[in-house]
């Protein structure tokens, strides 16, 4: 009994073999558990006897399994740490990260520097009546500006009585949107998409542009010329900027300027505040009276300049970026390029 059992001990491959091991010799219905049972029918001097051999036997076989059963579950506890091995010194994998467009990027930066200039943020939506998109701002209906704008309009269909609406051709009215919700004094940029039927190097038919307006009692040009001034200087990172203002008409301001900006290319590298380049990057002048009239301001109390900037025009310039339709690609080897992308 002792060699069967000593054996199967070291025979059992798993902590469930030598379950069933120990069982079979130890267990209730065991064979040694049985053989013990029938000492009680013993003589006690033959008892004594084998009752003491039955005692070392079950105390053998015992330890034999103890002994076993913690060399199985090392065995186990080694191929699993085996199996589940990991080298914390190796290099993680990369994981591709995302980041913020550069427009997006544009427009946190401008939005910071104007705020530190005193201009809050406000917002219009991008489908918007005509009358906000240009009655409001002195174009009416029959008013060529209406066909230079090249917009889009939204279909409506038979029976539609809302009045017509458009893709916003530009953010100014979000000019009369502030007017009306704030009042005056009011100091505030709107930056955001706008849309125009026109596609090349230099336009897409979706562009941004911020807005910015400044109305109090004694505002005026030479307000919007330092201001300006300063924001170039912010945004460029530059000590120096020219801002050359051209006489210009827009029919939402009197007097009108559009603004170009000094810049060299000199093998594609761009620097602002020299050479002998201009850009053009916005349209500004003092509001047109017929404008704070339209939002409810009284225009012999206030005055207000305006200005139109157009985002992806300075975004290209900041970054060096030649050809615009390339910002709205999507394509992350260019976004790399550029350094926008990991
Ligand atoms: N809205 C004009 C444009 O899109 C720009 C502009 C804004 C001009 C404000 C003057 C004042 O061209």
């Amino acid at each position: 009994l002792r060699g069967k059992y000593i054996q199967a001990v070291a025979g059992a491959a798993s902590e469930a073999g030598l379950e069933e091991v120990r069982l079979a010799a130890l267990g209730k219905k065991g064979e040694i558990s049985a053989l013990m049972a029938t000492l009680g029918k013993m003589d006690p001097e033959e008892r004594k006897a084998a009752g003491a051999a039955m005692n070392s036997l079950r105390d053998e076989i015992d330890a034999a399994l103890r002994a076993r059963k913690a060399g199985l579950s090392d065995a186990a506890l080694n191929e699993r740490l085996q199996s589940e091995w990991l080298d914390v010194t190796l290099p993680g994998r990369p994981r591709p990260r995302g980041t913020i467009h550069p427009v997006s990027q544009v427009m946190e930066e401008l939005t910071a520097i104007f705020a530190d200039m005193g201009f809050a943020v406000a917002e219009g939506p991008q489908v918007e009546s005509d009358w906000y998109n240009f009655d409001a701002l002195n174009i009416p209906p029959e008013h060529p500006a209406r066909q230079e704008h090249d917009t889009f309009f939204m279909h409506r269909a038979d029976g539609d009585n809302r009045p017509p609406h458009v893709l916003r051709t530009h953010t100014s009215p979000v000019q009369i949107r502030a007017m009306m919700d704030q009042g005056v004094p009011l100091r505030v940029i709107a930056p955001g998409r706008v849309y125009r039927m026109d596609m090349d190097q230099t336009h897409t038919p979706m562009f941004h542009q911020v807005e910015g307006i400044a109305i109090d009692r004694d505002i005026s040009m030479a307000n919007l010329k330092w201001t300006l001034e300063e924001f170039c200087r912010a945004f460029f990172e530059v000590d120096k900027v020219e801002l050359r203002f051209r006489a210009s008409h827009f029919p939402f301001t009197e007097p009108s300027a559009e603004v170009d900006i000094r810049y060299s290319n000199v093998g594609g590298q761009l620097r602002i505040g020299e050479g002998d380049k201009w850009m053009e990057i916005l349209g500004s002048g003092m509001m047109h009276p017929k404008v704070l009239q339209a939002a409810g301001v009284n225009p012999d109390e206030w005055q207000g300049f305006a200005f139109g900037m157009g985002i992806d025009r300075i975004a290209m310039l900041k970054y060096g970026i030649p050809d615009l339709r390339a910002f709205f690609e999507s394509d992350l080897r260019w976004l790399r390029h550029y350094g926008f992308a990991a």
